[in-house]
Formats: structure tokens, sequence, C-alpha cells
């Protein structure tokens, strides 16, 4: 008997990797956490599986799940929003694994913020402008930041922001990236990427506070940074004609003759 663990997505049922498809398929028990697992993904779990929305039971309670699941024999899909690597409380779960001897694997997801630069079309690293995407959060009722990791000390960075969780406190979020970015630095709000009621804004932060207006609750990805809005930037020398490298030797001596 093993627990899979399985990064289930941003929303869109088909944004799932083949093994974490399969995987759910093959088993007959599958724990998924609340509003944020599409019913579509739910639909590979086989017929008659036992299939249990987690986000009303406690870690005890998830965990006495799956310890009967492994008293049974009976495999487990573990199902979690977007990868399992941020913000999914995976790590809490492997620890009591761990300590029961019981058997998991992790198969990853694609993070909501990739769906949301997805929805944007943008690459959020561009050459010049910024070389370092920063994935963080404000301090959640749950959740306090360890000190260090406070969004200003980011900000001062200049290197672009994934804001998750925050979308609540949109005004304090934006009045503390002012002072670091600037009033004109582009950002973007993606409300439910890749679900059918995805919602995008783009604006400067000076500008933001009108463009949304009230839609505080939903679920949503907060991107600040200068490739947001920018076609002012360097093409990446990797494909600079002139660029000598091992797949493409240029030049009366190249460093990899041995390629050409
Ligand atoms: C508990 S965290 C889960 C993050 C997830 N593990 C991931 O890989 O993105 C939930 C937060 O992720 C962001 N999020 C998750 N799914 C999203 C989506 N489809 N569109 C926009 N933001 C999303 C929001 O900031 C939300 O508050």
């Amino acid at each position: 008997m093993t627990v899979h663990f399985i990064g289930a997505g941003p929303g869109a049922p088909d944004l799932l990797t083949l093994r974490g498809r399969d995987l759910i398929a093959a088993c007959p028990v599958c724990l998924y956490a609340g509003s944020l697992v599409p019913e579509g993904v739910l639909a590979h779990c086989p017929a008659g599986a036992r299939i249990v929305n987690t986000a009303p039971l406690s870690l005890d309670e998830i965990i006495a799940e799956i310890a009967a699941a492994h008293a049974d024999g009976k495999d487990v899909a573990r199902l979690h929003s977007g990868d399992l690597s941020i913000w999914s409380a995976m790590g809490e779960q492997l620890r009591r694994l761990r300590a029961l001897g019981i058997p998991y694997t992790v198969t990853p997801g694609v993070p909501s913020f990739s769906a949301a630069a997805a929805a944007l079309e943008v690459e959020l690293t561009l050459p010049g402008l910024a070389q370092t995407v920063v994935l963080t959060r404000t301090p959640g009722r749950a959740s306090a930041m360890p000190e260090g990791e406070k969004l200003a000390a980011f900000a001062a960075t200049g290197a672009v922001l994934a804001i998750h969780l925050s979308i609540h406190l949109l005004d304090k979020v934006v009045a503390e990236l002012v002072p670091h970015y600037g009033a004109d630095c582009p950002v973007a709000i993606v409300w439910r990427a890749s679900w059918p009621d995805q919602r995008i804004v783009r604006a400067t932060l000076a500008r933001l506070d009108a463009a949304v207006g009230s839609e505080m609750e939903r679920t949503a990805l907060i991107l600040v940074g200068k490739t947001l809005g920018s076609a002012d930037f360097d093409e990446s020398r990797l494909y600079a004609a002139d660029y000598d490298r091992r797949y493409r030797p240029v030049g009366v001596e190249p460093r990899f003759p041995e390629a050409s």
C-alpha cells in the first residue's frame, strides 16, 4: 500500500501530469484538498472509489483516513492544488507517514504561478530586467512569516514577486511595494488561473486599486515586476547568431570544435 501525493494543478483538469492522472485512476481511495481541486480531476478516480474532501478535516483525521486505507491494503491518491512543493501542507503529512512506516510517492503538479504567467502570456524572467522570481506570501491567521521574509525585503531586490494568499490585503501589499518598484511598475492579478471563470487585471501599482474593484475574495495571485509590461528588453545571448556554444559552434576557433 502506498500514498501517492499528487499535484492536481491550478484548476483546468487537463493541466494534470499523465503520471498524476494514471495514479489517480489506479487508487481505490482519493483524498483531495477542498475547493481548489477541480471535479474534472476527480473524474479520473476509478468507479466505486472512496473520495473524501479533506477541507473540513483536521490533520489527525486525514492521517486516520490514510491509516484506515493502509490497514485495508488500499493505495491512496492524495491531491493538493497546484504543485506540492509550495503551501500544500504535504510536509507535515509526510512526517506523520514516515513515523507510521507508511510508504509514499510524490508527483509534481503545475503551480498556480506558472498558470498565471501563462494566462498573462509573459515570460517572468527577461534579460536585463529580472532574472529572479520570488514565490512568497504575506502573513496569515494560521501562518506567521519568519523574521527576514518581509515583502519589503524581497521588493528591495527588484525581483519579480509572485504573491500568494494575499489578495484580501491588496492595499497593504501595494503600499509596501511602491517605495521599491515605483508607482509606474506593472502589476497583474490573475483570479482562478485556468478555471473557466478566470479573470485578469493588468495595471500599474498606482492604478491597480481602481482596476480591481471590490473582488477580494476569490483565489488570486498578485504578480509584480518590470517584466510584466515591458517590450524593452535584451534578446538572450544563447540564440544570438555570433554566440559560440557546444550545439552551434561559431567562428574560426569555436570553444567546442569537436561538436562541429
Ligand atoms: C494554499 S496556496 C496553494 C498553492 C499551490 N500549491 C500552488 O502550487 O500554486 C493557495 C494560493 O495559491 C494561489 N492560487 C492557487 N490556485 C490558483 C489559481 N488557479 N489562480 C490564481 N491563484 C491561485 C492563490 O494565491 C491562493 O491563495
